[in-house]
C-alpha cells in the first residue's frame, strides 16, 4: 500500500546479533545481520509510522528518519526496549538476543595460560517474555529462529511471551533467517491460525508483516 496506513503509530523494533562481553576485546554474538529489523523499521518509515531502532552494530546504513538506539548485549537492549515501552504501540523483536551470556566479565584481557579454558555462562533476561508480562495495548511480534519442530516451537514462544503474532523461520531451508536479504516464514496469530509464506525479500515480508499488525489494531476500535 502506497498510504500512510501506520501515521501516529509509534514503532519499536529491535535489530541485529547481541554481543555478550568475555573481555575488554571478545564477545559472544551470533550470526544475525539486522537486515531484517532494518527492513522491518525501513517500511513502518514508508507507511508513516514514528520509529525507534534499538539495534546492535551490524553496519548496516540506518533508515533516514529512525531514531536510532546503539546498543551490544542483551541486558542494554533491555534496558533501551524498557524505557521506551510505555510510549509505545507496537514492538516487532526482530533481534536475535543471546540466551546465556559469560557470567564474569574480565576487566584485563584473558591471557593464554592454560590450555583449556572454561568459560561459564549464565541465563540472560527475556527480553520480549517480559514486554508480554507487562503489555497493555501494544501489539507485540516475535520472531522464532527454529532448526526443527518449527510450530510446536513457535506456538509454545507465543503463548508464554504473550505475544500476537510470531513470525518463525526455518533456519535450515536456503534462503530463510540469518545474514540473507531474503525470507521464509510462517507466521501465527493468537488465534492459532497461521499463514505459510514462501521465499520472498525481507522488505517485502516486513511488508506481510504489518499488514497484519494494521489489522490487529483496526481490529481493535
Ligand atoms: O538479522 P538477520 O541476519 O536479517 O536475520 C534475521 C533473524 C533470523 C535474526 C530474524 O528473522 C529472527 O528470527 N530473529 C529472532 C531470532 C531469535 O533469537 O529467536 P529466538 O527463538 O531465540 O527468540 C524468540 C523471540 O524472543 C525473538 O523475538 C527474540 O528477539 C526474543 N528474545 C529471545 C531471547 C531473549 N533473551 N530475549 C528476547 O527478547
Amino acid at each position: 500500500s502506497a498510504s500512510k496506513d501506520m501515521a501516529g503509530q509509534r514503532v519499536l523494533i529491535t535489530a541485529g546479533g547481541t554481543r555478550e562481553a568475555i573481555d575488554p576485546v571478545r564477545y559472544i554474538t551470533n550470526r544475525s545481520s539486522g537486515k531484517m529489523g532494518y527492513a522491518l523499521a525501513q517500511e513502518a518509515l514508508r507507511r508513516g509510522a514514528q520509529v525507534t531502532l534499538v539495534t546492535t552494530p551490524t553496519g548496516l546504513d540506518l533508515p533516514a528518519g529512525v531514531e536510532a538506539v546503539m546498543v551490544e548485549s542483551a541486558e542494554e537492549m533491555r534496558q533501551a526496549v524498557l524505557e521506551r515501552f510505555e510510549r509505545v504501540d507496537v514492538v516487532v523483536k526482530a533481534a536475535a538476543v543471546a540466551d546465556y551470556r559469560p557470567l564474569m566479565q574480565q576487566e584485563q584481557k584473558l591471557k593464554k595460560k592454560t590450555d583449556h579454558l572454561l568459560l561459564e555462562l549464565v541465563k540472560n533476561p527475556d527480553i520480549l517474555a517480559e514486554l508480554g508480562q507487562k503489555k497493555n495495548r501494544q501489539v507485540l511480534v516475535g520472531f522464532a529462529a527454529e532448526t526443527n519442530d518449527l510450530e510446536t516451537y513457535a506456538l509454545d514462544k507465543l503463548r508464554r511471551k504473550n505475544l500476537d503474532l510470531m513470525v518463525a523461520n526455518d533456519v535450515t531451508q536456503p534462503g530463510a533467517g540469518f545474514g540473507k536479504d531474503t525470507n521464509i516464514v510462517t507466521i501465527f496469530n493468537r488465534q492459532g491460525e497461521k499463514e505459510q509464506l514462501d521465499l520472498m525479500s525481507k522488505a517485502e515480508l516486513a511488508r506481510r508483516i504489518f499488514d497484519k499488525v494494521i489489522e490487529i489494531l483496526s481490529a481493535r476500535v
